[in-house]
């Protein structure tokens, strides 16, 4: 449990939220229109809500798979390794697949992935994230999709935690300590 007091501060509504996850589905469906299958990828823990908000709205045949990744070392040092503590359990190979963050922050988790799930030889990779913080990028990637542009922001909500709290707000958050 964090240990400094803190508030949270409300940055982008459920309701914002929403309308952009309906927005952001139809590209997506527009997209992938006429697959036989596509295989939605969460990446654990942080795209939990998303993914599930997301596949509602899409009109698709969908099957839902989950790759849990977990980055060590200085978040500020591009060095930063990435392991994979949990892989795909289906099949992949020929089939159309979305990649699903919550957050793109420096960059690498997604790199990482997007290098994993390419080597499996889907026909088409396509890839979404709810937030990107590109000033925080230290590894050339960029999502397909991005449901808002964010700036350098400690955020919690809709899925994303502060040392594993605030992952069920239903809105996205700034962290503010009281005691600064
Ligand atoms: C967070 C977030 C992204 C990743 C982005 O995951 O969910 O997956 O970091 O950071 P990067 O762009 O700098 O690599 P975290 O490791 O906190 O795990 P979680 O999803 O389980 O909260």
């Amino acid at each position: 449990m964090p240990k400094r007091p803190y508030v949270i501060e409300e940055m982008i509504s459920a309701k914002t939220i929403a309308a952009r996850v309906e927005d952001l589905s139809r590209e997506i469906h527009d997209e992938f229109e006429g697959t036989d299958k596509l295989v939605v990828v969460g990446l654990l823990r942080g795209s939990f809500v998303f993914i599930a908000d997301l596949v509602r709205e899409l009109d698709l045949p969908v099957e839902v798979d989950f790759i849990e990744a977990s980055s060590y070392g200085n978040k500020t040092e591009s060095s930063r390794e990435v392991r994979i503590l949990k892989d795909l359990r289906g099949e992949i190979a020929g089939r159309d697949v979305l990649v699903v963050e919550d957050i793109v922050d420096t960059g690498h988790t997604l790199k990482h992935v997007i290098g994993l799930v390419n080597a499996k030889g889907p026909k088409r990779l396509k890839t979404i994230a709810l937030l990107d913080k590109p000033s925080r990028r230290e590894v050339d990637i960029s999502a397909d999709w991005i449901g808002f542009e964010i700036p350098d922001e400690f955020v919690v909500g809709y899925g994303i935690d502060f040392a594993q709290r605030n992952r069920n707000l239903s809105y996205i958050g700034k962290v503010r300590f009281t005691n600064e």
